[in-house]
Parts: structure tokens; C-alpha cells; sequence
């Protein structure tokens, strides 16, 4: 498009202060500001006019298909033979979501570079690869992994891993790409500037990986190694354990779509998505959206009715995302700090939220799958979320737990 139609397209959107610097801008500058605002979805915005963050729930039950820790210690060995075996025949690709912008943290740099070592360098990312790499000397194979990044941060990822020399990973069996992004808007709506020739604009949200990861043809690719199942992880908890065989084996065992790392919740108002059914399907409920009456309900043994919090790592069958590629995934509207140029073209950092980021939901996947199995695992040994730099889910408590479990730092 060019600049008349740009902005007569920016006039019917009242969003014509997007062109406020175009008169001082070199020809490139301006070019690359044009192709960006022909980009843009202008659609998102009308989600403002609707209840910011509150979307309509179904009838909620709880769930009916999970194995807890215990079950699970009786099955170890026959779902860990079913898993390695998956593992060996290359079924299993890690899929690794690193293209969140990491604010609450703080740091400039990709999260997965952020060094939480005390007495020598260990890297976020370094964590991570070394828990995957458990999986690949037990199994004797390796497993395909792919990154999401997005246009934020995909340069200072891709050159993190091999000036690392991908921390002992084989670079064959890695693959990167880029996810897309969204606008970001001020209370009222008008989308902010970030540079004179940028608009601002954010990573789509987690749940955008699976459009990306097809467009970017890597879906294909794993297709064609055999891979039928992804586990997807978020960058931030080092202690996980990714593409486990025992959880890869209680999935594929009981023939599900999707399964779900849980914990168990440690007290009723908990502020984690807790898995259950929602009319029926597989959905997880975010804390708030969870009457206290549910929260607190207990059944016969007395434990939680609503006990399963997620967090974030599931196993997908590709065949049953493929099926819902064409649903659309709800959009959910954040209060975030956007950095953006004010009225007289300074850059501001914002201290407080000030706007609006538009992000669709990984867990929001959860509910397009006819089943989830729910797979406990020991808080303990594979939940420590690093969100802050200090406090709850922190640097500080995630160090602990890793020395907790004799990872030297
Ligand atoms: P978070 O919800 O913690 O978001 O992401 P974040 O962007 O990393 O951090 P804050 O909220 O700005 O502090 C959970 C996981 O989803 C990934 C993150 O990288 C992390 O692994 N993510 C998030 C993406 O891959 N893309 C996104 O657009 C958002």
C-alpha cells in the first residue's frame, strides 16, 4: 500500500498520529513504516471496547482424566518403556517458547540468556538444554528441538546458541523460528509509536506458535522425520523436564490428544490455571475465573475437587492441532508497560503499566482437543518459574529449588 491509501486506511481507524514523523523520515524509513502499518490488525482494537480481560466461560466441571504422582510411581516403568521407545523412533520433537518479551524480569536480553548462576556462569537456556540432554543419554537419540523467537529477540538467540556451541546439543537436531506480532495500543486505544519509523508492536502470545511454527514450514519438516507429538515448554522453568518418557508414555498409552504437566495446588486461592472440563472438553480456568466456592470444594478423600494447576508444558498429537487449525484462538487483551515515544518524540520507559498488548493463549489450545490427560508432578522437583527477579517465582526461588535438587550454580 501506498502512503495516500496507508493513510486514509489510518484516518477511518483514527489512528492517523501513526504518520506524525513520515515528513522527516528517509525513503527506506519510510517504506519500512508503510509495509509495517499495512500489517497491522486493526481488529484487535475493538477488543478494548469490550470487557478487557474478562472472557465467557462455559459450564464448568471437574476433570475425569489425570494420574497423580502416586499412580504414576505404579505405572513408572511401563509408561517410561512406551515413552523411550516413542523417543527412539524420532516421534518426539521439544518445541521451546522463548518469544515472550521477559519484562517482568527486566532484562534487555532474551529471558533464556539471563545468567543465574552464582559462582559461574548458568544460563537459563543452558538449564534447559541440560535437562533435555538427560533424556537424550538415557534414550541414546536425539531430539529434534525447536525454538520460537520472535523479531524482538530471534538475532540474540540464534547468535546465544552457537557462540555457545548450543551448550553440547546437536545444531542438526535444532531448528529456529520467528513468531509474529501485535500492536500495542495506550488506554485509548491508539496504537503507540516506538520509533518515529516504528510502530509498537509485541510478540502474539504463546499460543501463536503453532500457525507460526506451519508457516514457517518446520512443521513439515518434523512431519516428514516421523515427529507426531510436540512437547511444548515455556523458556522460564528450570526445573522441568522436557520430552520426559514417562509422561511421553502415559499420553501415548491412553491414546490422548494433548497431555498437561500439572502440581498439585498448595492452597485453595492459588493463583494458578487449573485444568478441568469446560462443557464437556478439556479447558484450564484462570484462578480468577474460579468461584471461590470451586476453589475451595473438596471431595470424598478430602483433596481439591479443582486441584490441577499447569504449568506450561504440554504434549500435542500435530494430527489433532492440524484438525483445529482453522479455529480461532480467543484473543486476550493485557495491561502491560509498553515503551513508546511521547507527545514530543521522547523515548519513555514506563515504570507502570500504560497500555494494552493483544496475546493469544497456549492453555487456550487445551480446549480445542477432545482430551487432556492431567500428569501430576512434584512441584518440588520440576516447578521453578522464573517471572521476577526477586520474591514469588523468582531468580532467588528458583536458585533454591535447583540446589534443592543438587544443581550446582
Ligand atoms: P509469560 O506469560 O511469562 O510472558 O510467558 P513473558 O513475555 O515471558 O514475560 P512477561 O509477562 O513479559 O514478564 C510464558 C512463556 O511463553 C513464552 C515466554 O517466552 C515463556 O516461555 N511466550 C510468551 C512466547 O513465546 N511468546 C509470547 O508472545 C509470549
Amino acid at each position: 500500500m501506498g502512503y495516500k491509501e496507508i493513510y486514509d486506511l489510518l484516518e477511518q481507524k483514527d489512528q492517523t498520529h501513526l504518520l506524525k514523523y513520515y515528513g522527516l523520515l528517509d525513503e527506506n524509513q519510510r517504506e519500512a513504516l508503510l509495509e509495517q502499518i499495512s500489517n497491522i490488525d486493526f481488529d484487535l482494537l475493538n477488543l478494548l471496547k469490550q470487557d478487557v480481560g474478562k472472557m465467557k466461560k462455559g459450564v464448568i466441571t471437574p476433570l475425569t482424566d489425570a494420574v497423580s504422582v502416586k499412580e504414576i510411581e505404579k505405572k513408572r516403568e511401563h509408561f517410561q518403556e512406551i515413552g523411550v521407545q516413542a523417543i527412539r523412533d524420532g516421534k518426539i520433537g521439544a518445541l521451546l517458547l522463548a518469544g515472550g518479551m521477559g519484562t517482568r524480569l527486566g532484562s534487555d536480553k532474551p529471558k533464556g540468556m539471563y545468567n543465574i548462576g552464582l559462582t559461574k556462569e548458568v544460563y537459563i537456556f543452558e538449564m534447559l538444554i541440560r535437562n533435555l540432554m538427560q533424556v537424550v543419554e538415557e534414550t541414546g537419540a536425539w531430539i529434534p528441538l525447536y525454538i520460537m523467537t520472535s523479531e524482538k529477540n530471534d538475532i540474540d538467540t540464534r547468535q546465544f546458541f552457537k557462540d555457545m556451541n548450543y551448550f553440547g546439543y546437536n545444531p542438526d537436531f535444532v531448528d529456529f523460528f520467528v513468531q509474529k506480532m501485535a500492536p500495542a495500543a495506550n488506554y485509548d486505544g491508539k496504537i503507540y509509536l516506538e520509533e518515529k519509523d516504528r510502530v509498537a508492536t509485541s510478540p502474539n502470545g504463546n499460543g501463536g506458535w503453532f500457525i507460526s511454527f506451519v508457516e514457517s514450514g518446520l512443521e513439515e519438516k518434523a512431519k516428514k522425520a516421523g515427529v507426531s507429538h510436540l512437547n511444548v515448554f515455556a523458556v522460564d522453568n528450570v526445573c522441568q523436564r522436557i520430552a520426559d518418557p514417562c509422561f511421553v508414555g502415559a499420553a501415548i498409552e491412553g491414546n490422548y490428544s494433548c497431555a498437561a504437566k500439572v502440581v498439585a495446588k498448595q492452597r485453595p486461592e492459588e493463583k494458578v490455571g487449573v485444568l478441568c472440563l469446560e462443557d464437556g472438553k478439556p479447558s484450564i480456568v484462570e484462578y480468577y475465573e474460579l468461584s471461590e466456592d470451586m476453589a475451595r470444594e473438596r471431595d470424598e478423600n478430602g483433596e481439591l475437587v479443582y486441584k490441577y494447576g499447569v504449568i506450561l508444558n504440554y504434549l500435542f498429537r500435530i494430527e489433532d492441532l492440524e484438525k483445529n487449525l482453522s479455529e480461532n484462538l480467543a484473543v486476550h487483551v493485557v495491561e502491560k508497560k509498553i515503551e513508546h515515544l511521547d507527545e514530543q518524540g521522547k523515548k519513555v520507559k514506563p515504570e507502570v503499566e500504560n497500555g494494552f498488548k493483544f496475546e493469544t493463549l497456549v492453555l487456550d489450545m487445551i480446549h480445542m482437543m477432545d482430551n487432556c490427560l492431567a500428569y501430576e508432578v512434584v512441584r518440588e522437583k520440576e516447578f521453578a518459574p522464573i517471572k521476577n527477579k526477586e520474591g514469588v517465582d523468582s531468580v532467588e526461588t528458583a536458585r533454591e529449588l535447583l540446589k534443592q535438587n543438587g544443581v550446582e550454580l
